[in-house]
């Protein structure tokens, strides 16, 4: 959490009307938002119970919540499923529609129509059935950005089965403690897929996992690169193979609106993930909803959402809230800067993009590479622009606005988290002025407040903590298999709201600012890692006695990780290995910048390590603050050297 970006926001004055032709066609304007806010909060179950009653219901609920701090359950009694709300409801109207068009890293084309898809996603579906995978069961999906990831998804969702999807970026190591915190007994995976031309080892990975994933019974093996992979008799089958036979009919499950929809595992301040669990009804709702009405869609737009589908915004803004909303979506396996810099706006021109959702670490590194790469394509089908994952600087958001967008496109700058399921602070593209760095307002039902430490709520301009006052029925309903750390760590930390875990101002026209993480939680290129989860990671290398991990401010990233290591004694090891150690045990996002070795970490005498001076080291800022409580005075000066 740099300074200097608070500074650039605070001297941030600049703000843009949407046009009058944006505003002209836009779903909400200033005076349907601010009504329909305030309905949002005084009338919820007026408001949320029309929003639910868009999409079908096989039972409708008898209440729209049931709170009992900090239990939530939403549209109780009812039943329904999601993928049939995704696929079945658009059958008669939008059947030969375009539901996914997948463009692969080696320029392969696939378009999937709404009935092609649920085609697929029934067949998917028998096949787990087949398989013996029940309601409740715990599916773990590791797949690339390929088509394959939404037909798993949707098929778990269909027979409700919970998924958990881990991205395909993570190690061997990660995925297994996720199959394993999960209790699943099957994978899906692939061969493997492209990134920057060559192949990521997906079921090499797998394999690996699967030697410490004692309740894992089966493997599922979509073919993407058709490199030779080993398959285990009786464990391993083939995705197409075994899909050859299977019936294409399926009747979508009646769920509780409270059933478990999917596990996504997210970095916290402790060393271990938590699985987040999201269930079936009010996230249904809710990304139906903002899908919508963030990015105003209309029946003809291509939307692109550029995150993996392995984090929450893939399974909110790619899969779920887009395919309810019965949107045209285009998935990209690769990477952005393969073969060039311009893959992205080829893209765009390629395939007529209307809407364009990505990530700020993304736009600055555009931006670096210059404006020739976007000059070369056509990009005027673009109308809306989005942000997500991290604060957005004022230049990147000007850049984006005028390099991109063209002055024309609205740019939404959506603060959400994992655990919060859609967007909550935002503005409408026709209906907010938007102000770069600025998220902007609450979305429907949504109630912040910035409180400080003891829970007192602060007035404009006043910097603190960023806390929700109210369920909302996306949000998160337990950690998996830990009902206390879900209460401990959202709804304990300030007294009877929601603790989000961001710093955040909100100025006199009521928007939000968020400064960035107020815990041990690192956002490297708007990917959430837990220092200690880094820690962990090196302390396993058997050289290392003890690290700690900070963040720094990074001109692309957001932020650049920097351990700090003392090694066992007669111990020699070098920072590439380390790095190398790291990448192996986590994934390589998490591989750090930067390490420094030290013959001692700086601590206080009761032996907590100073962390405060670690950052101030790590970002070459002179020492500010009180230092007398270090115990060696003398390791500063050795942490100050880079090796
Ligand atoms: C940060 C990603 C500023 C924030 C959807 C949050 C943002 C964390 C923004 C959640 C934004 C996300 N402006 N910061 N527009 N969006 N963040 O769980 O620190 O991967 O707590 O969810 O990302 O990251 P997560």
């Amino acid at each position: 959490m740099s300074e200097n970006r608070i500074d650039n926001v605070l001297h941030e004055t600049r703000h843009f009307e949407p046009s009058p032709e944006f505003r002209a066609q836009a779903r909400y304007s200033l005076e349907d938002y601010q009504r329909l806010y305030r309905q949002s909060l005084e009338d919820p179950d007026t408001f949320w119970g029309s929003v639910a009653s868009e999409l079908h219901w096989f039972t409708p609920w008898q209440r729209v919540l049931e709170w009992n701090e900090p239990f939530a359950k939403w549209f109780v009694g009812g039943q329904t499923n999601i993928a049939y709300n995704a696929l079945d409801r658009h059958l008669q109207a939008r059947g030969d529609k375009t539901a996914i068009v997948w463009e692969g890293e080696d320029g392969e084309v696939r378009r999937y129509s709404y009935r092609e898809l649920h085609r697929q996603v029934c067949r998917a579906a028998n096949l787990l059935l087949s398989l013996g995978v029940q309601t409740g069961d715990r599916v773990v999906i590791y797949l690339p950005m390929i088509p394959e990831v939404a037909i798993a998804m949707l098929a778990c969702a269909r027979i409700g089965a919970t998924h958990t999807v881990v991205f395909g970026g993570f190690s061997a190591g990660a995925l297994a403690d996720r199959i394993n915190d999960s209790g699943a007994r099957l994978l899906i995976t692939a061969d493997g897929s492209y990134r920057k031309g060559a192949v990521v080892p997906l079921k090499s990975n797998a394999d690996e996992a699967a030697q410490s994933t004692p309740n894992l019974e089966r493997m599922l093996v979509v073919r993407r690169t058709g490199q030779p992979v080993p398959m285990q008799p009786g464990r391993d089958l083939w995705w197409d193979e075994s899909l050859e036979d299977v019936p294409d009919q399926h009747e979508a499950v009646a769920l509780d609106a409270e059933h478990p929809l999917y596990i996504l595992y997210t970095s916290g301040s402790t060393g271990k993930p938590k699985g987040v669990l999201h269930t079936t009804g009010g996230y249904m709702v809710n990304t139906y909803l903002t899908a919508g009405a963030v990015f105003d869609l209309k029946e003809d737009d291509v939307y692109w959402c550029t995150a993996d589908v392995g984090w929450v915004t893939g399974h909110s803004y790619v899969v779920y809230g887009m395919l309810l909303n019965g949107a045209t979506v285009l998935m990209y396996e690769g990477a952005p800067n393969y073969p060039d810099m311009g893959r992205f706006w080829k893209i765009v021109q390629d395939h007529r993009v209307t809407i364009l959702y990505t990530a700020p670490t993304a736009i600055r590194s555009f931006m670096r590479a210059g404006n020739e790469w976007p000059a070369k394509y056509d990009l005027s089908s673009l109308r809306l622009l989005g942000s997500v994952g991290e604060p957005i600087n004022p230049e990147a958001w000007i850049w984006y606005f005028q390099t991109i967008g063209g002055g024309r496109c609205p740019v939404v700058d959506t603060w959400w988290q994992t655990e919060t399921g859609a967007i909550m602070l935002t503005t409408l593209p026709g209906a907010h002025a938007t102000k770069p760095g600025s998220a902007g307002v609450p979305m429907f039902g949504i109630e912040p407040a910035i409180v400080d430490n003891e829970g007192h709520e602060l007035g404009a301009d006043e910097g603190g903590l960023l806390v929700i006052k109210r369920p909302w029925p996306s949000m998160l309903r337990t950690i998996y298999g830990d009902d206390n750390r879900y209460r401990s760590q959202y709804w304990g930390e300030i007294p009877h709201v929601y603790f989000a875990g961001d710093g955040a101002r909100r100025d006199a026209d009521g928007y939000y600012t968020i400064v960035g993480r107020i815990d041990d939680v690192l956002n490297v290129s708007g990917h959430r890692l837990g220092t200690m989860e880094v820690e962990s990671a090196l302390v396993s290398h058997p050289a290392v006695a003890e690290a700690a991990v900070v963040g720094r401010p990074d001109p692309v990233k957001g932020e650049g990780i920097v351990a700090f290591v003392t090694l066992q004694t007669g111990a020699q090891v070098g920072g590439d290995e380390l790095r190398a150690h790291v990448s192996k045990e986590i994934g390589a996002i998490a591989r750090p910048d930067e390490i420094r070795f030290a013959d001692a970490l700086p601590k206080t005498r009761s032996g907590k390590i100073m962390r405060r001076l670690l950052r101030q080291i790590a970002s070459g800022e002179e020492l500010k603050g009180d230092t007398s409580t270090l115990e060696d005075a003398g390791v500063l000066e050795q942490l100050r050297t880079v090796h």
